[in-house]
């Protein structure tokens, strides 16, 4: 064990990094997220770094039970193009995901998903969001406010990079306090991000950079196999090595 608080510290900071996770499965629906848990996370967005210090984001917190259920009746279009590049990038055994170090199991997804050729269904009833925010006690909409600009940044990205800070932070503290997380890019595709921005009164120059669920897990902890690449697989000490396509 560490003997010193810097130490201790830093291998907590370093578990708690290690172990967040994507929260996927559902919450529990008896237990909301408590006023001090929310606070901690929104205080922890608070002090995340953002370029030039433009702090260049709004917080929408949805937990009124009939906005959430407003929210899940929101359509999603869905996208081709989500379909094709999510299945150059999916593994289809653990060991194929171990080997790669990068990207998803394929069972994580709906069967017809899988194939290379996967299309978007378009029959039946239109895809509703109700999945996604089911069971669900807190929905948290990140506004991206483009008038707070770093200044001289080509398509403000570096903006872009502090909104992943936010995320990172408000994250690490839910993960700190037992509150799984998980962040739906559904929230900002086509047709989602126009429902949301009249059910909530989102003035127009305000963009969705991302959105997340929060709540506690319900049932026992489900094992996740979660890869990373090794350290010396991106790290390039003092030049480039280049070690070819991968
Ligand atoms: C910008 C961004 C967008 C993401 N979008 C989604 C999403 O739409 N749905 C989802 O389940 N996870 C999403 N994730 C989570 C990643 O898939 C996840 O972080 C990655 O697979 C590593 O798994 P881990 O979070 O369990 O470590 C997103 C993460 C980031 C940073």
């Amino acid at each position: 064990m560490p003997d010193t608080p810097a130490l201790d510290a830093a291998t907590c900071l370093g578990e708690i990094i290690r172990n967040r996770h994507s929260e996927r499965g559902p919450c529990d629906a008896s237990q909301t997220v408590g006023a001090a848990d929310l606070e901690a996370i929104l205080e922890a967005g608070r002090w995340a770094p953002t370029p030039h210090n433009m702090q260049n984001y709004e917080i929408v917190v949805i937990d009124d039970p009939s906005t959430l259920a407003a929210v899940g009746r929101l359509q999603s279009a869905g996208s081709g193009d989500f379909l094709k590049e999510n299945y150059a990038q999916l593994s289809f055994s653990e060991e194929e995901l171990m080997r790669k170090g990068t990207g998803l199991l394929a069972t994580m997804f709906p069967p017809s998903w899988r194939t290379p050729d996967a299309q978007l269904d378009t029959s039946g009833e239109p895809a509703t969001l109700e999945a996604t925010t089911r069971s669900c006690p807190m929905v948290l909409i990140v506004l991206y406010d483009p008038h707070r600009r770093a200044p001289a940044s080509e398509g403000d990205f570096l903006g872009i990079i502090g909104l992943g800070c936010l995320m990172q932070n408000m994250w690490l503290m839910a993960q700190a306090r037992g509150i799984g997380m998980q962040i739906m890019s559904v929230f900002g595709g086509e047709g989602v991000e126009d429902g949301l921005r009249s059910l909530l009164l989102i003035p127009s120059h305000l963009r969705i950079a991302f959105a997340c669920r929060l709540g506690h897990q319900a049932g026992e902890p489900r094992p996740q196999l979660r890869v990373r690449r090794p350290i010396d697989r991106f790290v390039h000490r003092n030049v480039y090595a280049y070690r070819g396509a991968s």
